[in-house]
């Protein structure tokens, strides 16, 4: 198969750094800046390498078309608003998602792309994500508990075969938490929203939680079978200002993201995801990340 981006699998990484960027026009500077970061990602990898850096580029449908044609990743399209514009869209054409153990490092490798990419790009958005206490989301419940494990991470986030093989949908979406709302609710109240308990992180059973309740709203199924996806979301912000969670998740099919979006934004059932009480979307962007192999051809 061919070799799928070394930032999409990675596990439990302690930081992220997250560019969203607009292209400016020229291709070939794209082109260049493309395989300029990868060589310098190498170098870092090799420098630091305790420091377990991975990296991805992913494009936005409007870019992958101009880059690659319509034959590649048939499902990616322009993220729409959902939920009467309750989650916008900000679809931009490049997503740089840089994890690794050390945000110094990141900070290095974020610092070579804005180089690698000054002549291609605009970065409309720079995100810094930390993983917070016990795994917790900064609503204080554990996130990532679902997650696929081990083999099952490849299976559920990169395509196996075809002419897309190695290649990975992507969905970001940043979130801002009002968190002194959320913490004048009662525990109870809370985990009817999430779905889970908050101390020991167990899962409600099905008929003990609203169906708006965020697990009810995502964990779904089509013929017995789970819409899974992998999730690479981390905290971000500051204490004093905006603060929440950069939601990003990989999936061999665009389809089994949008259908948990549908769901929470009201668009399967007319029921919304009981979170939009304390927490609200502000972006939203579909993007490809194609094979190293298709990344270093286009
Ligand atoms: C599960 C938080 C947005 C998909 C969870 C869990 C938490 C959580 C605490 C339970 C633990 C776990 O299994 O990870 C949040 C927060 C969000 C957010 C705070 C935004 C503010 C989203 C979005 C999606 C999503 C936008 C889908 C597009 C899932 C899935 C699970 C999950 C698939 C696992 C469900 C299961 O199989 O049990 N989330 N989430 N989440 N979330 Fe989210
Ligand atoms: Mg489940």
């Amino acid at each position: 198969m061919s070799q799928f981006q070394s930032g999409i699998l990675l596990e439990h990484r302690r930081f992220a750094i997250w560019l969203e960027a607009r292209v400016t026009g020229d291709l070939d500077a794209l082109r260049q800046g493309s395989k300029s970061f990868l060589k310098q990602l190498n170098a870092l990898q090799s420098q630091f390498s305790q420091a377990g850096l991975g990296a991805v580029i992913a494009f936005g449908d409007a870019l992958w078309r101009d880059l690659q044609g319509s034959a590649s990743a048939p499902e990616l399209k322009p993220f729409a608003p959902l939920g009467k514009g309750i989650a916008p869209a900000t679809q931009r054409d490049v997503l740089i998602h840089i994890q690794s153990q050390r945000h110094d490092v990141n900070f290095a490798l974020a610092q070579a792309a804005i180089g690698a990419f000054a002549d291609a790009v605009n970065i409309e958005e720079e995100t810094h994500g930390f993983r917070w206490i016990e795994d917790r989301d900064l609503s204080g419940f554990v996130d990532g508990t679902e997650n696929p494990q081990g083999e099952a991470r490849q299976q559920v986030a990169i395509i196996g075969e075809g002419p897309d093989a190695g290649g990975s949908y992507v969905f970001t979406q940043r979130w801002e938490h009002n968190l002194q709302l959320w913490n004048r609710l009662a525990v109870e109240k809370q985990e009817a929203i999430i779905g889970r308990t908050k101390a020991t992180n167990e899962e409600l059973p099905g008929d003990q939680r609203p169906e708006t309740s965020h697990l009810s709203r995502v964990d779904l199924k089509e013929q017995g079978k789970g819409l899974k996806i992998l999730r690479q979301s981390l905290p971000y912000g500051s204490a004093s200002g905006k603060h929440g969670l950069y939601f990003i998740s990989y999936c061999h099919r665009l389809y089994n993201i949008e259908q948990q979006l549908l769901s929470m934004f009201g668009e399967r059932d007319g029921k919304m995801d009981a979170m939009l009480r304390f927490t609200k979307p502000v972006s939203g962007s579909y993007f490809f990340a194609p094979s190293l192999a298709a990344l270093h051809a286009i």
